[in-house]
């Protein structure tokens, strides 16, 4: 498995589809419901075993030290391999370079212990999506 940033149109549309079917696709959400605003400036990457795209993950900035982690997803017949945890590293790893010192992101319930595991902590709670996702604010300061 290699962890890159999507390139290609084809890499792009494959790293797109992916968050769609895993994060919205469940919720009945339409194509394009997996974009925000912040695509253009944001660090994607993605997982590649075999030429197969079988996660992703993004991060922008809010301020010059604040950045967020959004779109975490892995295929489902690849998710609890060590994936998720890749590529969120490698997230860290792109911020950390560019100047962050604190890391936050808004995690669905059931998967705050994912996020615990890499360190982060529950603020409070956050929004509620598509009415009954749960989200849970959470933070991780690096020293
Ligand atoms: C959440 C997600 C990105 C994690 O990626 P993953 O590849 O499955 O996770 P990893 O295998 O890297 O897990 C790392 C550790 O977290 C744990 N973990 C992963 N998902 C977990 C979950 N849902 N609940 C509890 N623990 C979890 C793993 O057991 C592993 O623990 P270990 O280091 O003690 O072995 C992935 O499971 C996923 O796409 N889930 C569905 C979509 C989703 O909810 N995305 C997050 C939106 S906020």
């Amino acid at each position: 498995m290699i962890i890159k940033s999507p390139s290609t149109q084809k890499e792009f549309d494959d790293y797109y589809d992916l968050r769609w079917r895993i994060l919205r696709s469940p919720w009945n959400q339409p194509k394009g419901s997996e974009k925000d605003d912040k695509e253009q400036d944001a660090i994607h990457l993605m997982a590649v075993e075999e030429g197969k795209i079988i996660g992703c993950g993004r991060a922008h900035f809010n301020s010059d030290t604040e950045a967020q982690i959004r779109y975490m997803a892995v295929e489902t017949e690849y998710q609890n391999k060590g994936v998720g945890k890749a590529i969120l590293l490698e997230l860290e790893n792109k911020v950390i370079e560019k100047g962050a010192k604190k890391i936050v992101l808004n995690a669905r319930e059931n998967v705050i212990k994912f996020y615990q595991k890499n360190g982060y902590k529950v603020v409070k709670e956050s929004h509620t999506l598509f009415g009954v996702i749960k989200h849970y604010l959470m933070v991780k300061d690096i020293e």
